[in-house]
């Protein structure tokens, strides 16, 4: 009763178990897709990352996807080595190779490359970068809402590990999420520096309180695509809408709350540090954002 939930649990599909992954440009079954052990990616969590959905034959959001992706590349200096149609045509083939055609979901990977020895300076990665495309089968399927934990881990400054950079160095998340999970809960609920709610150790977080719909300033998390896009639905559909400060007090007394990813869209919360919040179900604005957002993924991204 008390087992774990993820929030990226899905539908077990048996057709994962021969899915073909991209690296470098040629693909592997997935028992043969190895990268070397040298990999900057795998020695130093030295890469960055996108997590991509297909929804009925199209990459959900695909620009602001590879916006992130080439500003991350950018910002830890990483050549990708493609441009952004190169980038988009090694998702095609993926895709067609996995005969994909819709709920399936794309981790696109880059590290620095592999390195001469097994030290840290970048100058060592001197065979790179690293690309690799892991796309599955995935129809997201959760037995029930999202328990939360506060935990000691905390949301950086941009001057340490920028939160807005999707590392392959997900360490302080992960710490966070194995707190969350030693306290009973699913999921971490990670505050900023000065005490704010900020976001989770995966996803971003949404509260609903007296039928307004609040999400932290976003300056210490992920810039969540899917954070967006709720931000714009609500707006668009006349919900208020506020990217603000709040605390514990008023996330326990919240009538509704939601994480925001790409993969679980909107996940519902139940429960918090041992509070149950609203009903412990999935509250009527969740619901409606969440109609709002798959009428949005189905309009090709056009509110
Ligand atoms: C820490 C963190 N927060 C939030 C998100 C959700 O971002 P998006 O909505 O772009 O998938 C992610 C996903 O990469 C993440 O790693």
């Amino acid at each position: 009763m008390n087992e774990t939930v993820t929030t990226h649990q899905s539908e077990d599909d048996p057709r994962n178990a021969d899915i073909r992954i991209w690296i470098d440009g040629t693909l592997h079954h997935r028992d043969a897709a190895r990268v070397s052990v040298f990999d900057s990616g795998f020695m130093l969590g030295d890469g960055i990352w996108e997590g991509l959905r297909l929804y009925d034959g199209r990459w959900a959001f695909l620009d602001d996807h590879l916006d992130r992706l080439f500003e991350a590349a950018r910002a830890v200096d990483i050549d990708i080595g493609l441009d952004r149609d190169g980038v988009m045509s090694a998702l095609e083939e993926t895709r067609a190779a996995n005969g994909m055609e819709t709920d399936a979901h794309a981790r696109l990977m880059v590290t620095r490359g592999v390195k001469a020895r097994p030290f840290q300076h970048p100058a060592l990665s001197q065979q790179g970068p690293t690309v690799v495309i892991l796309m599955e089968h995935s129809v997201p399927r959760l037995p029930r809402p999202i328990r939360l934990a506060t935990v000691p881990h905390i949301r950086g400054l941009p001057m340490t590990q920028d939160p807005k950079l999707n590392s392959h160095s997900k360490l302080n998340c992960i710490l966070a999420c194995i707190a969350a999970e030693k306290a009973g809960a699913d999921e971490a609920l990670m505050l900023d520096i000065h005490g704010f709610v900020n976001t989770t150790n995966a996803c971003n977080f949404f509260i609903v309180r007296r039928g307004e719909v609040w999400t932290s300033t976003g300056d210490y998390c992920m810039n969540g695509i899917t954070r967006a896009k709720v931000i714009e639905v609500c707006r668009a559909a006349g919900i208020p809408v506020r990217e603000k400060n709040f605390s514990l007090v008023e996330t326990y007394g919240a009538d509704e709350a939601f994480l925001t990813g790409t993969f679980g869209a909107q996940t519902p919360v139940s429960e918090i540090d041992g509070r149950t919040i609203g009903t412990g179900e999935i509250g009527p604005i969740t619901t409606r954002i969440r109609e709002l957002y798959k009428d949005l993924v189905a309009s090709g991204g056009r509110a």
